[in-house]
């Protein structure tokens, strides 16, 4: 069988080693553990690429799983975030640029009025279920199967699909996906799955009078890009109204990435809240929950508590007001959208040429890439899908110093520092990986 040239971890699996006795899985994330002898250590990033501790240098589609829009090491960013350093850190108060860069937020985004800043997604998301229960004094929320809005108790319910029939008239049963997540609150969270317009009147129908949000990525951002219909966000939109429901349109991954105005204004809906991270700082830890006057004027004292110490922190900030500029004001999201359609277009020659039948889902800046004629619409279908040669094309290609997620949910993210050479590089990986993966198809037969 043809071999990739093997790459070289001899310090990244001996950092591992040590690591791991003083870090669980020797990481700070348990994502970040790819096995005992590939885990890989970063030493530093530039543009599209990045180095590991060995000095192997990797063409960047993970990007951090988002934040590095503009390439690593942006050099206007980063020049903010110094200045934003000088400010000199927290101080329990305001400062002026808070303002400035939620202007920059409403006037990209249409229909978001005020805006609050958090740290992570999660945090951001949290705080906005936390605003439509505050908003509607309801307790019960709806998500959409497949969907992911971060590490926090009322999000991390899921359906069990492996244990589950397709075809049958029962639906899949709802299950936490880690220990540790309290049963008792399973009855509060309600999912449904992706465009599927008859179940989402159902479970309205049962369940709308006690729901305070629907929360929505239209864009599945951890689930290989499936995307939402406009016509199911509009249904999503109308039947949240008809109900006093408030949408929450979850644009930690597709805000200000697919779009100036996120994936909300590619379907014309405009949310009660919209949550918003990764692309805003380019990698600095912001993100912001935006939304309706009257929905947001819930946080104040006796509404919705919101806050925190390293809130609208002064180098992320100033990092967020640059990064948001040069999204709002040059080409950036044009020439990222570019590049990816150059490399959907160069996977799909590779793909053809071998008879390999494939499809791809999401956005251009955010793409999934799935080998059966038509991409899933939901995560049923996902589910029940073969992805080993997707699995196994992406082992090879990390060896070949292309780095996509191992697995097929996460979507291969562009930014505006992919050049032509990362894109020659990454074709040329995925050439000898597609071979190596059909050999190993072909010798498993
Ligand atoms: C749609 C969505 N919401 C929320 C989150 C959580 O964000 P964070 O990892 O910054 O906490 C993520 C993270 O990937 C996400 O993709």
């Amino acid at each position: 069988m043809t071999k990739a040239p093997p790459r070289d971890l001899t310090r990244s699996n001996a950092h591992y080693r040590r690591a791991v006795q003083r870090l669980p899985l020797g990481v700070a994330s348990t994502f970040r553990y790819w096995g005992d002898d590939r885990t890989i250590y970063v030493d530093h990033g530039k543009g599209g690429r990045f180095w590991d501790i060995d000095g192997n240098a990797y063409v960047d589609y993970r990007l951090g799983y988002g934040p590095a829009i503009l390439g690593y090491a942006d050099a206007r960013v980063d020049a903010a975030a110094m200045r934003g350093m000088n400010v000199g850190g927290v101080f329990a108060l305001s400062t002026e640029r808070e303002l400035a860069v939620a202007d920059r937020i409403c006037n990209m985004v249409p229909g978001m009025d005020l805006v609050r800043f958090s740290n992570s997604g999660t945090e951001a998301v949290m705080g906005a279920l936390r605003l439509a229960r505050a908003h509607t004094g309801r307790e019960s929320y709806l998500l959409i199967e497949g969907s992911y809005h971060g590490l926090f108790d009322a999000a991390m319910w899921m359906v069990n699909v492996e244990d589950w029939q397709p075809g049958g008239n029962l639906d899949p049963e709802v299950v936490s996906y880690s220990k540790g997540i309290p049963q008792d609150l399973k009855a509060l969270a309600h999912l449904t799955p992706m465009n599927d317009p008859q179940k989402l009147e159902d479970v309205f129908k049962r369940h709308g009078s006690s729901l305070a949000a629907m929360l929505i990525e239209p864009i599945q951002g951890n689930c290989c890009g499936i995307s939402a219909t406009t016509e199911f966000v509009r249904l999503a939109r109308s039947l949240c109204d008809q109900y006093g429901v408030l949408l929450i349109i979850d644009e930690v991954k597709t805000g200000f990435r697919v779009a100036k105005g996120g994936v909300q204004s590619l379907h014309g809906v405009v949310p009660d809240i919209a949550t918003f991270a990764k692309a805003m700082a380019n990698g600095y830890p912001i993100a912001a929950i935006a939304g309706r006057e009257e929905v947001m004027r819930t946080f104040r004292y006796g509404g919705a508590a919101h806050g925190g110490t390293y809130t609208a922190h002064s180098v992320s900030l100033a990092a967020a007001e640059e990064c948001l500029r040069i999204l709002d004001e040059t080409p950036a999201l044009a020439t990222i959208a570019s590049y990816g359609e150059a490399l959907k277009s160069g996977l799909s020659d590779i793909l053809t040429r071998r008879g390999i039948v494939h499809s791809f889902t999401g956005h251009s800046s955010m793409f999934g890439l799935f080998f059966a004629p038509h991409a899933p619409d939901n995560y049923r279908d996902w589910k029940l899908s073969d992805y080993t040669f997707y699995d196994t094309m992406a082992h090879h290609l990390h060896d070949l110093c292309i780095i996509c997620e191992p697995d097929s949910r996460e979507p291969w993210f562009i930014c505006e520092a992919h050049d032509a050479a990362c894109l020659s590089d990454t074709l040329k990986a995925v050439e000898t990986a597609v071979d190596l993966t059909l050999e190993q198809v072909q010798a498993a037969q």
